[in-house]
């Protein structure tokens, strides 16, 4: 069996209550209950933190030994050189995924510490973002 993980950072948790114009009204919870319903033969774990030391712990412990890392960093995207270099560090892919557009919002927000070591970057397609992230895997 595959074995996937999502690492969600800071505020993330929020999702459901966290402006809902922009990230939608769907708790991740709800979203990966039915994620994991519609992907049975794949393992999907899933980690969130609002530290960023506890990201890089997890990308480290896992990012030599999973088929695929989903990590949307959230603030830390646009600020970690820490992230960026745990990303960099491990063998297991990894795919950046954001809820939002983030070239279509503010400048600061255009600026990613994990992209130039992704696989791949998907973002703007709200939550269903992280399934085809998944998709990409399969
Ligand atoms: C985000 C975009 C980031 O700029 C922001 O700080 C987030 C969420 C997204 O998924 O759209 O917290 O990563």
């Amino acid at each position: 069996m595959k074995k996937l993980i999502i690492i969600n950072g800071p505020n993330l948790n929020l999702l459901g209550k966290r402006e809902p114009n922009i990230y939608g009204s769907l708790t991740f919870t709800e979203f990966l209950e039915e994620v994991r319903k519609k992907y049975k033969d794949i393992q999907i774990d899933y980690f969130q933190s609002n530290i960023e030391g506890e990201l890089i712990d997890k990308i480290q412990d896992v990012g030599f030994s999973y088929d695929g890392i989903i990590l949307n960093a959230a603030a830390y995207t646009h600020t970690s050189v820490g992230i960026g270099d745990a990303v960099k560090a491990i063998e297991t892919s990894v795919i950046e995924v954001h809820i939002s557009n983030t070239f279509g919002r503010e400048e600061f927000r255009h600026q990613s510490y994990i992209s130039p070591n992704a696989k791949g970057v998907i973002l703007g397609f709200g939550l269903q973002s992280y399934e085809l992230a998944i998709q990409s895997f399969i």
